[in-house]
């Protein structure tokens, strides 16, 4: 008589677990790549690794924002539908208000020099334009 509550406990643990893998899944949503990233230029490109700075206690915000300049929280970023409106160009084009950051370069330098300059937490980044600039 045992043996017929040993079957559907295990069946029904097997199904707890499959529900709650894929819930945990999709409420993840879009996160930080971990792989290092090429940031791709005209001409130049440069390097960034996401773990190299959210290491340092940064948050999303510190580098992405929206369209009113709010700073963007990682579950913002969660939960949009495609990762296309994180990039800067997408707004810091030929079209945005602000002519000092219209090109990737100054608004990129702006962001990543400016802090490497400062630094962050009683951390410096590297300043030499081959640090940043793969080629
Ligand atoms: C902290 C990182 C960092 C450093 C240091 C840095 N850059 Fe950049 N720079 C970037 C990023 C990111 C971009 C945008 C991606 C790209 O175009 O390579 C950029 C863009 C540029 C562009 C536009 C390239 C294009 O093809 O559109 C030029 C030119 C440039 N940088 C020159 C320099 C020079 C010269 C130095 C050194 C004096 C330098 N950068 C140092 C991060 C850096
Ligand atoms: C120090 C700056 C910085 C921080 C902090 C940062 N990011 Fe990013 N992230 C970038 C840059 C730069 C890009 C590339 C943007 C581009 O290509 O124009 C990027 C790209 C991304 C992309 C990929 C967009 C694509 O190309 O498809 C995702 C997703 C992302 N970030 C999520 C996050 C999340 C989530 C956090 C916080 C946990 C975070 N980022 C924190 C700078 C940062
Ligand atoms: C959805 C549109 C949008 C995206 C995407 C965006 N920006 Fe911006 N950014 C703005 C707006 C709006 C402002 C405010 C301009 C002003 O002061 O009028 C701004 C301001 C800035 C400034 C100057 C003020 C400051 O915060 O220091 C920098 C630098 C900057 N952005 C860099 C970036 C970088 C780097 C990325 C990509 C990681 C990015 N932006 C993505 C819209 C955007
Ligand atoms: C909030 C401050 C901050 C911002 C914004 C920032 N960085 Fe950094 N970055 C640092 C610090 C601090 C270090 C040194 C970290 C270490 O030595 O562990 C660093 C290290 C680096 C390194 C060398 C480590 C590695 O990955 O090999 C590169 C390359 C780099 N950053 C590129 C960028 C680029 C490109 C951007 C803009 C898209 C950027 N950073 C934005 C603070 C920042």
């Amino acid at each position: 008589m045992k043996r017929i509550w040993v079957v559907p406990f295990f069946v029904l643990a097997a199904s707890w677990l499959v529900i709650g893998t894929s819930f945990a899944a999709e409420e993840k949503g879009i996160v930080a790549p971990v792989e290092e990233m090429t940031i791709q230029g005209e001409k130049k490109s440069a390097r960034f690794s996401h773990p190299v700075h959210l290491n340092l206690g940064v948050s999303c915000g510190q580098c992405h924002h929206d369209s009113e300049h709010q700073p963007l929280t990682d579950k913002d970023i969660a939960a949009m539908e495609n990762s296309q409106q994180l990039r800067c160009a997408s707004c810091h084009n030929e079209d945005f208000d602000k002519q000092e950051l219209q090109t990737p370069k100054e608004a990129f330098h702006a962001r990543c020099k400016e802090c490497h300059k400062q630094g962050v937490n009683g951390m410096k980044g590297p300043t030499k334009c081959t640090d940043c600039h793969v080629k």
